[in-house]
């Protein structure tokens, strides 16, 4: 039977990208795809990110893919208007998806093309896991004309759970980022990782690392970290940090994971609308996206490696988008990919 994949282009670059993703999908196997507006296309058209129907939609498919949403048309601080990352956020809490996993691992071919130098990258395999649907990101907000907050709150389920999901896909040291010398939540965080490890996952190695501390070391020595697990918005920041290693945000893909029900799988680069429409986007991090939508999201490996060799194989070959440093177009680079599959 067709594996049903919803699939959200949003904004931007988004449709751009997603439509190569779905012809690539489709020399691996039978895949019915079910496409809806979202983000600041799907405001547009119905004044909200994220209709009751596109959420219920992704709650009936096997699996969702996301390319980008956002824009200059729809950025606002007032926080009566709707933006398009309400969409993602609703996504996030609405199917559950309290994992996000953020593989960050530079290709031999690319190690010249990240601003740091090749010997400090080299060897560099990490995953960021991050909490994602908790943390500040989800607190109560307040706003005033003089004043704004936001509240920063996790349960003790909440972290065991993320825990369990670090402690699990480590090899053999998790690296727990937090800032205990500052934070409540940070402090509630320390104590229920170093549990779970005691009682859980002895044999795995477990250090605490404050975020600041966990920053400079991602640049100065990134082969330190086998699986760094960390809260919402320490995840958000690091993990952009850690995808320079690749050489460009436009390579990385990631995961969202929940306890049941269809996971979601999107780039971690946002919409890029300052080159949309120009035939400039590197569709690889999409296309890496649909490699864990493969593997995570619908058990396929060797699909999935599939997809990932061929990446790795056009890029050894010589192929660079802009973001790289070179000069290949969208439609180059997806072709240089499909004839490597
Ligand atoms: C990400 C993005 C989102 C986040 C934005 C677009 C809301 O930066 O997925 O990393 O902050 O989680
Ligand atoms: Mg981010």
């Amino acid at each position: 039977m067709a594996h049903r994949i919803v699939t959200l282009p949003g904004d931007g670059i988004g449709p751009e990208i997603m439509a190569p993703t779905l012809e690539l999908l489709d020399r691996l196997g039978d895949f019915e795809f079910e496409e809806h507006l979202f983000g600041g296309a799907s405001i547009d058209a119905h004044g909200v990110a994220l209709t009751d129907e596109v959420l219920a939609a992704c709650r009936g498919a096997d699996a969702v893919l996301l390319a980008a949403v956002g824009g200059p048309k729809w950025d606002t601080t007032d926080p009566a208007r709707p933006r398009p990352e309400q969409g993602l956020l609703g996504l996030r809490k609405g199917l559950g998806l309290y994992a996000n996993l953020r593989p960050v691992k530079p290709l031999p071919a690319l190690y010249d093309a990240s601003p740091l130098r090749r010997e400090r990258i080299e060897g560099t395999d990490l995953l960021v896991v991050r909490e994602l649907t908790g943390g500040i990101y989800f607190g109560e907000k307040t706003r005033t004309a003089t004043s704004a907050s936001d509240v920063c709150s996790y349960t003790t389920a909440e972290i065991e759970r993320i825990a369990r999901v670090a402690f699990e896909a480590a090899r053999a040291k998790v690296t727990s980022v937090d800032k205990a010398n500052v934070l409540e939540t940070s402090r509630l965080w320390r104590e229920v990782v170093s549990e779970v490890h005691s009682r859980e996952f002895p044999h795995i190695q477990l250090e605490h690392v404050l975020v600041d501390n966990a920053a400079m070391q991602l640049v100065s020595s990134p082969r330190h970290f086998d699986t760094i697990l960390t809260e919402n918005m320490f995840g958000d920041i690091l993990s952009d940090e850690a995808a320079m290693l690749t050489g460009s945000i436009g390579m990385l893909p990631s995961a969202s994971l929940g306890a049941d029900g269809p996971g979601m799988f999107e780039p971690v680069h946002g919409s890029a609308p300052d080159i949309a429409g120009q035939g400039l986007a590197n569709p690889l991090a999409m296309f890496l996206s649909a490699a864990m939508l493969l593997r995570h999201g619908l058990g396929l490996a060797s699909e999935a490696a599939a997809v990932e060799l061929a990446v790795a194989g056009a890029l050894a070959a010589g192929l660079r988008t802009p973001d790289l440093g070179g000069e290949a177009g969208t439609a180059h680079a997806c072709k240089a990919v499909f004839e490597n599959i």
